[in-house]
């Protein structure tokens, strides 16, 4: 069962349904089960806005959310109960749970659907639905349409307007209630301890892979099912490569490290980065790129409050980056000019951030209106500056070369500012070189 309450899923169901224009009906399908190869099938992860109404953790479902229906305005079709299908792959709440369990109104089995829907679609004016994400299923809802349609001479009246339910769904998304910041800080710690457990194992002549397991092995001690993303362990080099996934590379005396990695509980993301020397001592060069985007995120971090608006935050790691490339010569000219030339992107080349939340790339607007959102309790977001100076990049002194370096923390704006969720991984030069220091005197 997900740590969110049921009566919060009913809640937010009644919360979407005030803002559905009378009479109309919003349709939501289940992610589908997606085949690896042959008869495999990839770890069963819930579509995010179904699972944000709903809870309901299966496949082959469809909810319909109906303000203002006499029986019940919110109807589950789901999987009947199989003790055949159970025995090999594990139990359903069939309609009975739907309802009981899951709060539905009315439950109906999966394979009735087409019998069904067409006649709660019936009269309808318009329909909510997650329109172009999931062609397959506009299809299906187009012919439930057309099952409409063809019935019109005998008086049946089909919806006349389509809209796309992502505006109003997606902005709530945004907004995170306690008990959604409560699963949030959990996913959080539990990355950030697997964060400090792959700093204490590092050591040359170990793979990027083996830091991976022990990412792995940390998400799934704290009860996480998977990462919220793949997993970027990337050595060296590989640390420029932004979204670096071979994870296959040795680690070598003198490289840094950098890991991009967050699990996910009950659909909640989180999402951090550091950058660590797998010596456990960070050269001069190493330290000083390091300390700059360290200071880019402390400026970041500043600018997040309620009042601010979404670009603050990254207008300040911009300024803060641009600067001190300039002071270590990485950049010439002036500041100002160099900051709106974006000179700064042949370094820093990806924004400050971006929404979190179910998905690790969350939904929600990032300009209402034309401009930045402005920044509310509730939001959470990334702030991840980061520098990579391309091995190949002849424009800087050699000694710079190869170096690719993130910092990424999650916060939740607050009344007053915003809580960070991820202190639990060291993150200054001196915390992280004591930290593998330690890790190295206790394997003596
Ligand atoms: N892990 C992907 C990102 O940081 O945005
Ligand atoms: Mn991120
Ligand atoms: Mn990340």
């Amino acid at each position: 069962m997900s740590r969110i309450p049921k009566a919060e899923y009913a809640r937010r169901r009644k919360a979407l349904m005030a803002q559905m224009v009378p009479n109309s009906i919003a349709i939501l399908p289940a992610a589908a089960v997606a085949i690896r190869n042959r008869d495999v099938e990839h770890v069963y992860r819930q579509d995010s806005d179904f699972q944000y109404l709903s809870g309901f953790p299966e496949p082959e479902a469809v909810i319909a959310l109906i303000p203002g229906r006499e029986h019940g305005e919110y109807v589950m079709f789901c999987r009947e109960r199989n003790p055949e299908r159970e025995l090999w792959d594990g139990l359903r709440a069939g309609q009975e749970g739907a309802v009981r369990d899951f709060g539905a109104d009315d439950a109906f089995p999966i394979a009735d659907i087409d019998e069904i829907l067409p006649g709660l679609i019936e009269g309808r004016e318009r329909v909510y639905s997650a329109m172009g994400s999931n062609p397959e299923f506009d299809r299906r809802l187009m012919d439930w349409i057309n099952v409409i349609r063809s019935k019109a001479r005998l008086g049946a009246q089909p919806p006349n307007e389509f809209v796309a339910l992502d505006h109003l769904l997606h902005d709530m998304r945004l907004y995170k209630s306690a008990a959604e910041v409560k699963v949030m800080r959990t996913a959080a710690e539990i990355s950030a301890k697997a964060h400090v457990r792959a700093m204490q194992a590092c050591r040359p002549g170990l793979h990027e892979y083996s830091l991976e397991a022990e990412l792995d092995y940390a998400f799934r001690q704290g009860g996480a099912k998977m990462p919220a993303y793949g997993s970027i362990v990337a050595a060296g080099r590989n640390g420029c490569i932004l979204h670096y996934q071979q994870n296959d590379a040795p680690l070598k005396e003198g490289d840094l490290v950098l890991i991009d990695a967050g699990c996910e509980i009950d659909c909640y993301a989180s999402d951090i980065t550091r950058t660590f020397p797998v010596s456990g001592r960070f050269s001069p060069e190493q330290k000083a790129i390091y300390e700059l985007v360290l200071s880019a995120q402390a400026a970041a971090f500043a600018e997040i409050a309620p009042g601010k608006h979404w670009n603050h935050a990254h207008e300040a790691t911009v300024r803060v980056i641009t600067e001190g490339l300039v002071e270590l010569g990485l950049l010439k000219g002036d500041v100002q000019a160099l900051i709106e030339s974006e000179a700064y992107r042949a370094f820093y080349m990806h924004r400050a951030g971006h929404w979190l939340g179910m998905d690790v790339h969350d939904v929600g607007d990032y300009k209402v209106g034309g401009e930045w959102r402005v920044l509310e309790p509730g939001m959470a977001l990334t702030v991840e500056p980061g520098i990579y100076i391309a091995a190949d990049n002849e424009s800087v002194a050699k000694k710079w070369r190869g170096i690719g370096i993130r910092i990424e923390d999650d916060v939740v704006v607050t009344r007053q500012g915003c809580e960070i969720l991820t202190s639990g991984v060291p993150r200054t030069v001196a915390e992280i070189e004591a930290l593998m220091h330690d890790a190295r005197q206790a394997s003596l």
